[in-house]
């Protein structure tokens, strides 16, 4: 691409980005916490600041989310976490959900064997079994230096003090009211009309907390509290029981490492599809000079829409939980694999998803989830990713507890080979069984350069969170963006099928859409959503740290 043309691109970016949103991140010296809301952020860099590493920090983040953002943060749900030590150690946890025991394959079909609408994400059969406890306490336990009762006190506090209703969560409250109700009866706690400026306090999930803190994971997972919640399910007609609740195990999982360039991409492993999928784009775009194409241009824009395209195809085909389907994942992220998939890549042509084959594809999680990345003061890095799928899950909420359910079960294929209630075509790998963990596209990622820490970056999204983090890390090393102008700068998607790009509203220029038109791409003119809401950490040349938080959401960078 002409030099005019790159300045003329760089223009318009920093230009859209100025109207709107802060260019540079906090930057700070020793420690940085970036979530979803300022009190979580807080909460994780107080844990650091008493002398808790970035683990500790992890743990009162995660939970600290539960309270100030049940939209995603949640103990009803699950995740996963990605980190690297200060001695560059790496390693993830995968703490998802999985289905209940009596869980069936066609357990959202009808006799006929057709989807019965919403059951996989708003009756109590969409509620998979919930992982984050278990996650907390399995990070605490082997990586943790702080008392477990000392991390979880000013979350418990928080819990009790209660939370300010922001502009944002008004709206989102608005929103969902009326099926929080449907879920839950009109005396629901969430029936009532919350204002920006009011505080919420979670008196019910402060005790569920403290007695966590008190006994450990048994209390979420065998004690009064399982209890509780086993009375809870048995009331809604869940058919999550005793037993599924007490065999959850969170799990070690090796992480998916790849270079790209001089970078060093660290990602997370199946049953998450992020880590496999991100290796798989990053190998394809590599011969690539996006750099000289310029950032967002019609070229640029070509040659990663095409590798995706190629990935979330085989994503479709290849991936589920690997405790139950065979991956072939050395295959998948193989140089020449890939090389040869991108073989019939045109400049002067869209290769139409038509003629793309892998199977079928499954992209059928919600747009919502959350992530927080943290860096402490001795230099280790946690990524981590948590959801309850849709926004406030299955919207089922256990008052007695004081929090939201999952409607993870959704994630699965409800019937593979079929297109599902989204219109995604399903398939076998991804199928729902008994004690299976469904497929996620959660990326949390950690990026060294030069053997260093250079990055610790994630996303909410759904499918789109894997393009979000991709593009997030070509904007910084690519396109030499600082954190939060990389945060900042306007994403687009394409997934395989449907076969679109989605741009996200009002941040691409005509022209680019055009020239895209041109060579037979075709755009998603109806849906413009907003495209992932990224919260990240970026080690400066000078040691410094600088946070990227989202402005697309409430999210907030704290360090010090
Ligand atoms: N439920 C969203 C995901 O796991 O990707």
């Amino acid at each position: 691409m002409k030099l005019t043309y790159r300045i003329f691109y760089c223009f318009i970016v920093l230009f859209i980005s100025n109207l709107t949103k802060a260019q540079s991140g906090l930057v700070a010296d020793k420690a940085m916490v970036v979530s979803a809301r300022e009190e979580a952020s807080k909460i994780g860099v107080a844990i650091i600041k008493k002398g808790g590493n970035a683990f500790d920090a992890m743990v009162a983040t995660e939970l600290a989310l539960a309270v100030a953002y049940p939209f995603a943060g949640n103990i009803g749900g699950g995740g996963f976490m990605v980190y690297r030590k200060a001695n560059g150690e790496t390693g993830s946890l995968d703490y998802r959900e999985k289905a209940p025991l009596s869980a069936t394959k066609n357990m959202f079909l009808d006799k006929n064997g057709i989807i019965i609408p919403d059951k996989s994400t708003d009756s109590p059969l969409a509620i998979g079994v919930p992982g984050t406890i278990a996650g907390v306490f399995a990070v605490h336990e082997k990586m943790g230096s702080l008392p477990m009762s000392e991390i979880m006190k000013p979350v418990i506090e928080l819990a009790e003090k209660g939370v300010i209703v922001t502009k944002k969560q008004e709206k989102s409250l608005n929103e969902y009211r009326e099926s929080i109700i449907k879920a839950n009866g009109k005396n629901t706690k969430f029936a009532t009309v919350f204002k920006e400026n009011d505080t919420i306090k979670y008196p019910a999930l402060a005790e569920t907390l403290k007695r966590i803190a008190q006994n450990g994971k048994e209390e979420f997972y065998t004690g009064e509290t399982a209890n509780t919640l086993i009375g809870y399910f048995k009331k809604i007609g869940a058919i999550i029981t005793k037993e599924d609740l007490a065999q959850y195990e969170a799990k070690w999982r090796k992480t998916i490492e790849f270079g790209y360039k001089d970078l060093k991409i660290i990602s997370m492993a199946p049953p998450s599809s992020g880590g496999i999928c991100l290796a798989q784009i990053m190998k394809m775009i590599a011969p690539f000079d996006l750099a000289t194409m310029g950032h967002n241009s019609p070229d640029a824009i070509q040659v990663i829409v095409e590798a995706e395209r190629r990935a979330y195809a085989d994503r479709s085909f290849f991936l589920g939980d690997p405790d139950f389907t065979k991956i072939p994942l050395k295959e998948l992220i193989d140089d020449q694999y890939l090389r040869d998939r991108m073989s019939n890549f045109d400049f002067n042509k869209a290769t139409l998803s038509s003629t793309v084959k892998a199977g079928t594809i499954s992209i059928n999680e919600s747009k919502e989830t959350t992530h927080y990345s943290i860096v402490d003061s001795f230099g280790n890095a946690v990524s981590a990713t948590t959801t309850i799928n849709a926004g406030y899950g299955s919207k089922y909420y256990c008052e007695e507890l004081g929090f939201f359910l999952n409607n993870e079960m959704d994630d699965f294929s409800a019937k593979p080979g079929e297109p599902n209630m989204f219109g995604l075509i399903g398939n076998e790998a991804n199928s729902i069984a008994p004690q299976k963990r469904m497929l996620s596209s959660m990326t949390p990622t950690i990026v060294e350069k030069n053997g260093k820490l250079f990055m610790v970056v994630g996303s909410p999204g759904g499918s789109t969170i894997i393009t979000s983090v991709l593009q997030t890390i070509l904007n910084v090393y690519e396109f030499r963006l600082g954190m939060q102008e990389a945060v900042n700068a306007p994403r687009f998607h394409h997934q395989w099928l449907p076969d679109l790009i989605t741009f996200e509203p009002k941040a691409f220029d005509t022209k680019t859409l055009e020239t895209l038109k041109s060579k037979s791409y075709l755009i998603n003119e109806k849906t413009t959503p907003i495209i992932g809401k990224v919260d990240a950490v970026l080690v400066l040349p000078n040691g410094k740290l600088e946070g990227g938080a989202d402005y697309r959401g409430d999210d907030k960078a704290v360090g010090f």
